[in-house]
C-alpha cells in the first residue's frame, strides 16, 4: 500500500487527480472505476480544469461506476448517473456511450447484476478504481456483513448508510433503502486502486480499515491484500494513525 498524507481536502484532490491524469495520459484508452459522494468531487473538479487547460483528453476513456441507487431514475438529482454527469461527464470529452453506471431503474436485480458484470468483463476489466470510504468501512455500497458479497448484487443499504446520506435528500423517507453495487470482488479485480478519505469522522474507519483485521464486517480491510493501492487521505483522516 501506498499511502500520501495531504494537508487538507484541496491537496488530497489534487494529489487524486495526478494519479488519475498520469493514467489518462499514458494510456488514452484507459477503463476508470469512478464513484461519487462528497469526497471525490474536488478530484472531479481537478479533472476538469486540467481538461478545459488541455492537459487531458477523455475521448478514448471508459468508464464503469461502483453503484447506482435502486428505483432512482437517472434525472433523478439524487441518481449517481445525475451525479456522475453533473460533475464531470458533461464538462469533459468523454462519450456519453462509453460510460457505465448500473441502471437502478432495472426491477430484475439478477439480471442487472449480471449485465453489469458482463460490461466490466466486456471493458476487460478497470484499470483505476477510485473509492471513497463509508463511515462504516463500506466501499461502493458493500455494507459491512458476514461475509464480502464477490460480484455485483443488490443490497440492503444499512441505517447509518441511510442516515448518512439523508443529507443529500428533501426527507429520510426519499432516500432509497437498496442501491446496486460492484461487489468486492469486482473491486478487488480492478489493476489499481486509489482509496481518497478526508475529513476527521473518518479517521476511526480508516485506521481500521488499514491497520484492523481483514473481516467483512470492514469491508474496506480486504483492501490491503490488493497488490497495487494507492491511499490518498488528508490529515484529519490520517490523525488516528500511528
Ligand atoms: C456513498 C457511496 C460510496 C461513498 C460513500 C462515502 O454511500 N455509495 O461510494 O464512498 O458514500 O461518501 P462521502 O464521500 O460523501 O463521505
Amino acid at each position: 500500500m501506498k499511502l500520501y498524507r495531504a494537508k487538507d481536502y484541496k491537496e488530497m484532490s489534487r494529489k487524486a487527480a495526478d494519479i488519475i491524469s498520469s493514467l489518462v495520459i499514458l494510456k488514452p484508452d484507459c477503463v476508470l472505476g469512478l464513484a461519487t459522494g462528497s469526497t471525490p468531487i474536488g478530484t472531479y473538479e481537478e479533472l476538469v480544469r486540467r481538461y478545459q487547460n488541455g492537459v487531458l483528453d477523455f475521448s478514448q476513456v471508459c468508464s464503469a461506476n461502483l453503484d447506482e441507487y435502486k428505483g432512482l431514475t437517472r434525472d433523478n438529482e439524487q441518481s449517481y448517473y445525475y451525479f456522475m454527469y453533473n460533475n464531470l461527464f458533461k464538462h469533459v470529452n468523454i462519450k456519453l456511450k462509453n460510460t457505465n453506471i448500473p441502471n437502478g431503474m432495472e426491477p430484475d436485480s439478477l439480471e442487472e447484476c449480471l449485465r453489469y458484470e458482463k460490461v466490466i468483463d466486456c471493458l476487460n476489466g478497470v484499470d483505476l478504481q477510485l473509492l471513497g470510504l463509508g463511515h462504516n468501512g463500506h466501499i461502493g455500497f458493500n455494507e459491512p456483513a458476514e461475509a464480502f458479497e464477490k460480484i455485483t448484487h443488490c443490497v440492503d443499504l444499512t441505517a447509518s448508510t441511510i442516515e448518512a446520506n439523508k443529507r443529500f435528500f428533501e426527507k429520510e423517507e426519499d432516500v432509497p433503502r437498496q442501491a446496486y453495487t460492484m461487489g468486492i470482488g469486482t473491486i478487488m479485480k480492478a489493476k489499481k486502486i486509489l482509496l481518497i478519505v478526508s475529513g476527521e469522522d473518518k479517521a476511526d474507519i480508516l485506521q481500521k480499515s488499514l491497520c484492523g483485521p481483514v473481516t467483512p464486517h470492514v469491508p474496506a480491510s480486504i483492501l490491503q491484500l490488493h497488490n497495487d493501492v494507492t491511499i490518498v487521505a488528508d490529515e484529519a483522516a490520517l490523525s488516528r494513525m500511528k
